[in-house]
Formats: C-alpha cells, sequence, structure tokens
C-alpha cells in the first residue's frame, strides 16, 4: 500500500489569538487552573493522528490569556485507560497530601480526570469510565497519577465522567459536580481522595437528544448576592443542530442545586462545545474557554496539520434581561489590550466600504457596533473566491446571525453549510455587536454578550472585502474596525 500522503498544511486557517495545537487532534479544555501568574489549559489530545483516539493530556499555557507555550504532555493513557476530561485545582490547605513534604503550606495541584477503559468499553462493560487523581508539585509542568486510582469507581453506569472540582467555602469541604449519562452528579470529599454522593440533578430537565457532558459549577454575584450557575454541554440536538452548550442559574447550598429557572442557551454558535472555567483566577474572574468546534463534523474539519482550536477565553458575568437572570459573555478585558493602528473608517453613504480595513486586518479583525436602535444590518466580507459571509441582525426574527452558506469550504460536511442564529435577548432599545474573525473563526457578541454566536469558516481566499449594509435610516452610533492588535476608529 502507498504511504498515507500528509494533508497540505492550512496555514491560513489558523487562528492568530486563539489556541491551536502545533499538530495533530484537540478537543475539550481540561485542568483549567490559574497558579502564580499562568493560566494553565490542558486539552484533549491524540498526538499522533488528526482524528480523535488514545486520549492525553495536552498542556500549553500563557501569563495574558492571548500567547499560548506548549508544553509536553500532561497525562498518558494507562492501564486504567485513556485520559479523559476533568478539572484541577490549587489544593491550598495540601488536604490531598500530595505537597512535597506533605504539609500545608505546600500547595499541590491537582486534577481529576476520567479513565476510560476503551477495551471493557468494547466488550460492553457499562463500568468502564472511573475517576482518578494527578498530581503536580512543580507548578504544573509534570503530573503524577494517584497510584491509588481510582478515587471515585463507577456505580454502573455507561457514561460517568469529565469531574469538575471546585472548593465548597461554607462546608470547608471539597466538591465535585460530573455528568452521568442525562444527569450530573455531586459528591464531596474531605481530601480529593475519598468522595461522599451527594445529589443529582437534571433527569428530564432541558436538552436530552445526547448524553450531558462536561459540566461546571461555580458562583456569580449579581444585586449583592451569590447565584449559583451550572454548565452543561449536551452532545446532540442544541439551538443548530449537533453539540452545544446550555446553563441554568440558580441555588447551591453545598449539597444539592435548585435552578431559579429554565436552561438556556450559552452560545447559539454552532462551534462552542464542552466550555469550563479556570479554577482559582485572580480577582474573582470566571473565564471561560470552549472547544471552538462540534461532534457534528469535528473530524471532518479542513485544517493541517492541527484539527481543533479554543475560543477566544471569555469572561462570564449575570446580566438582567426580560426579567430574568442570564449568563453573558464576552472576550476577557486582555484582549482589549491588544495594541495596534487606527484604521481610518468611512462615515457613508451606505452601503459602508470598509475594503482598506479588512485588507489591512489580513483576516484577523475585531469590528464593534452601536447602534441608538435594534435596526437590521449586514455585514459582508468577501474575496477573489467569490465567497461571502454574512453577519448582522435580522430586526424582523429580532436575532443575530452568522451566515455561512456561502463563506468557504463546507462539502467536508452537510450540516456545515447554514445560517445560524441568536434571539436577542436583551430589552433595551440601543443595539451593540462585537465581532472577533481570526483566520477560520468569527464570533459575534450581541448586546454585552447576552446573545452568542460562535462559528468557524474556511473561506477559499483571504476576505479582502467589507461592506456593512443598512436600512437608509440606519443611525450608527459608532463602528470601530481594528486589525488584530488593532484600536477602535469611531465614526457618527
Ligand atoms: C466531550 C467528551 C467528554 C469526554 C471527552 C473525550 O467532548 O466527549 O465527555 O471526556 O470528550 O475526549
Amino acid at each position: 500500500m502507498p504511504p498515507e500522503t500528509a494533508p497540505a498544511p492550512t496555514p491560513q486557517y489558523r487562528p492568530g489569538h486563539h489556541f491551536t495545537p502545533a499538530a495533530h487532534w484537540l478537543n475539550d479544555p481540561n485542568g483549567l487552573v490559574w497558579h502564580q501568574g499562568r493560566w494553565h489549559l490542558f486539552f484533549q489530545y491524540h498526538p499522533h493522528s488528526s482524528v480523535w483516539g488514545p486520549m492525553h493530556w495536552g498542556h500549553a499555557s500563557s501569563t495574558d490569556l492571548l500567547h499560548w507555550q506548549e508544553h509536553d504532555i500532561a497525562l498518558a493513557p494507562d492501564a486504567l485507560g485513556m485520559v479523559f476530561s476533568g478539572s484541577a485545582v490549587v489544593d491550598h490547605r495540601n488536604t490531598s497530601g500530595f505537597g512535597r513534604g506533605g504539609h500545608a503550606g505546600c500547595a499541590p495541584l491537582v486534577a481529576m480526570y476520567t479513565h476510560h477503559d476503551d477495551a471493557r468499553a468494547q466488550a460492553g462493560d457499562p463500568r468502564h469510565q472511573h475517576q482518578g487523581l494527578a498530581y503536580s508539585t512543580d507548578d504544573g509542568l509534570t503530573w503524577t497519577p494517584y497510584p491509588g486510582n481510582p478515587v471515585l469507581p463507577n456505580p454502573g453506569t455507561k457514561d460517568f465522567r469529565d469531574p469538575k472540582l471546585l472548593w465548597c467555602d461554607a462546608r470547608g469541604c471539597w466538591l465535585v459536580v460530573l455528568a452521568v449519562g442525562d444527569h450530573v452528579a455531586f459528591h464531596s470529599s474531605p481530601d480529593l481522595k475519598r468522595w461522599t454522593h451527594e445529589s443529582d440533578f437534571g433527569h428530564g430537565l432541558a436538552l436530552h437528544q445526547g448524553v450531558w457532558e462536561c459540566p461546571d459549577l461555580f458562583p456569580l454575584q449579581y444585586g449583592g448576592r451569590t447565584h449559583w450557575v451550572l454548565l452543561v454541554s449536551g452532545v446532540k440536538g442544541g439551538p443548530n443542530g449537533g453539540s452545544a452548550m446550555q446553563y441554568f442559574v440558580g441555588d447551591f447550598d453545598g449539597r444539592r442545586f435548585t435552578p431559579a429557572g429554565p436552561a438556556r442557551w450559552l452560545d447559539h454558535g454552532p462551534d462552542n462545545y464542552a466550555g469550563v472555567t479556570w479554577s482559582n483566577a485572580p480577582g474573582g474572574r470566571r473565564v471561560f474557554i470552549g472547544w471552538m468546534s462540534n461532534w457534528e463534523y469535528a473530524r471532518e474539519l479542513p485544517t493541517a496539520p492541527w484539527r481543533g482550536a479554543m475560543t477566544l477565553p471569555r469572561e462570564l458575568r449575570l446580566l438582567p434581561a426580560a426579567g430574568a437572570l442570564h449568563v453573558a459573555s464576552l472576550p476577557v478585558r486582555e484582549v482589549d489590550a491588544w495594541p495596534g493602528e487606527v484604521l481610518p473608517v468611512p462615515s457613508g453613504p451606505w452601503p459602508l466600504d470598509l475594503d482598506a480595513a479588512v485588507q489591512a486586518a489580513q483576516g484577523r479583525l475585531r469590528l464593534e457596533l452601536r447602534l441608538a436602535a435594534a435596526d437590521g444590518f449586514e455585514l459582508v466580507l468577501g474575496n477573489r473566491a467569490g465567497d461571502q459571509l454574512r453577519i448582522g441582525f435580522d430586526a424582523t426574527a429580532v436575532a443575530f446571525y452568522i451566515d455561512r452558506r456561502e463563506a468557504g469550504l463546507h462539502r467536508f460536511h452537510p450540516g456545515f453549510a447554514a445560517r445560524h442564529q441568536a434571539p436577542r435577548v436583551a430589552d433595551g432599545a440601543a443595539l451593540s455587536v462585537q465581532v472577533c474573525l481570526d483566520g477560520s473563526s468569527v464570533e459575534l457578541f450581541g448586546d454585552g454578550g447576552l446573545s452568542v454566536l460562535t462559528a468557524l469558516v474556511f473561506p477559499q481566499a483571504p476576505f479582502t472585502t467589507l461592506r456593512l449594509h443598512g436600512a437608509s435610516g440606519l443611525q450608527p452610533l459608532a463602528i470601530g474596525v481594528r486589525a488584530l492588535p488593532g484600536v477602535l476608529a469611531a465614526v457618527g
């Protein structure tokens, strides 16, 4: 047989400000922990292939959430199986005893993850996923699996995975939330090793076309009180088909989660999945990152030599709209700190011609638009190959959208060419939208992050034209286009 030829490299699709591994397959973010000035990002990784396989934890870190340095593999499959998704914490009190010298004050990093025993899974044994620990005493560079693994054995359920650890201040113990098929389960522990089941949540609630995966639970402040947010990924049946993330806002008493309203979508786009937040982040920040893909077509994406990217890191906060609290996401403030040149933006006549801006940006731009009223508008990016990427607000449907039907390569999967929309939830008259385009990704944040769309796009040539269309009465308060890096230029 002739040797398999490697696909041609696609540097044009590599984002500049989103994490991608140098080569090979990536899926979920794992083990997100801030420690001594570094944001650690571990990830589901197959170091020998560009399709999913025996999962390892790859590792990267950053001091500013923008520039990532890839490190050696942190965890590899062992006798207990592949290394599936999980989380990491700083064990400040050394409750686990993994700290050097075994005394309080020498805080180890501790990761909890799922061992997936594929041989058992293939043999039809439902008890093939268990939770294990690994620890690091060199600031996250190298990791030692705990010889006593697994610490949370399988109770007899096929899907039992993706543990997310948190410290419960009120009870002075560790908690873990993990996905168990059609619900999540909460357990508690004094030392990360001995676990007690506390409660279950989610049977029959919200999305159930596929299993639940990768939960996260954290507090957010609003109106002088603490609210709890539960994030859950669902492998099928998202708003635009395929996998997607939902969240509940509610209360958590240290044992049990009680929702205060219905589940909502964290992101209406097709390409934000398995996202979780950093533990131990400074200043009480709640920083999120997601896998910028969808299980529907992740294996077919036309990139090489890597396959898989993360979203921009996003800050989560609670915002009121339509009588309820919503989780809003915006790019982290570090994104605002990108330096760069001011790009001139013309003021009329319609449609506005922003070609110079998009050409200067060379495929990496950030655009902000503010309108006094929720008027319809459309941004159309074009290139010499005839691709058209349409991004806008549909005033009739009252929804933001990204239309990638004619925006480039899509034949690799029948469901890829689609128009995706996010309903507007903000009730104010004024409308704002921020769009980040970077390599093969578009991220839209409407109304301060209340309506979000993340979508991959593979133009066949660099975008060189950008037009802003709007109703003749459209009154932009400001339009800013900047190359990444760049600076907002305001007109109007
Ligand atoms: C989510 C997921 C997790 C699992 C991992 C395996 O995308 O299916 O549930 O731990 O990916 O790579």
